[in-house]
């Protein structure tokens, strides 16, 4: 596990977006696992720029989400699809077609679970995968004791987690309280994984990730068992280290 401290949001979101460029460039059909919440957001920001200012191609790239709310239209401004669409997506030239989430509106989401796995290999594996992490060390929406072997499936959230989420909607009442998450098994087959946090809010989830014990009570510990994890953190979030 290689750990990156840097100053500020904007210094981490270019450094995970040079990891990300440099992939590309080697392979330019690089399967792109992406994620949601406001740590990826200045990682979005710089592909942006690199892809308007230094013509960075995502033309032959494809994308896979890590995760989606169960029953909010597809269209819904919040639905990580949307968010995807929005923050990422309509921002660079990848082919929307092969931006991939969950179905979380799907009447069998166990099957829904299943055909994303297997989409998933069908693309030959995620090649980069960025990762954002939750207060309570949760990644992708795999909460506190889910198992470190889990495959996609359906996870119940938890308050503290519908409560992080409340600020993207009118009330805590409208988040949902099911999701649709990739497990901990199927992140850490991504070939690089490349984790961001920020801000002091996320200093002791950084703490248990980084020098805990790996334990399922902070799945994110686990990654200290990937081949090839690279934590990128600003000051704040590296406050307990
Ligand atoms: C949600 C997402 C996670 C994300 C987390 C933290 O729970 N499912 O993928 O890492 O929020 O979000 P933020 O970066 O906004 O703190």
């Amino acid at each position: 596990m290689e750990v990156v401290i840097l100053k500020d949001a904007r210094e981490v979101g270019r450094a995970a977006a040079a990891a990300f460029a440099a992939t590309l460039r080697r392979k330019p059909d690089a399967v792109l696992g992406l994620a949601t919440g406001s740590s990826p957001l200045p990682v979005y920001d710089e592909l942006a720029r690199l892809h308007a200012e230094e013509g960075l191609d995502f033309s032959k790239a494809s994308g896979f989400a890590l995760d989606e709310y169960v029953g909010l239209p597809e269209d819904h401004p919040e639905s990580y699809a949307s968010v995807i669409r929005r923050d990422f997506a309509s921002r660079v030239n990848i082919d929307q077609a092969k931006v991939h989430s969950p179905d979380g509106r799907a009447e069998d989401l166990e099957a829904a679970c299943a055909a994303y796995e297997a989409a998933i290999e069908a693309a030959g594996g995620v090649d980069i995968q960025i990762l954002g992490i939750g207060t309570d060390g949760h990644i992708g929406f795999n909460e506190p004791a889910s198992s470190l072997a889990s495959r996609t499936r359906i996870k119940t959230l938890l308050e503290q987690t519908r409560k992080d989420n409340a600020r993207f909607f009118d009330s805590i009442d409208e988040v949902p309280h099911h999701v649709l998450t990739q497990g901990v098994g199927t992140i850490m087959q991504a070939r690089h994984v490349v984790l961001v946090a920020t801000g002091a809010t996320k200093a002791e989830a950084v703490h248990g990730l980084v020098e805990g014990p790996v334990t399922a009570m902070c799945v994110a510990s686990v990654l200290q068992f990937h081949p090839r994890a690279t934590i990128i953190v600003d000051e704040a979030a590296a406050s307990s280290l």
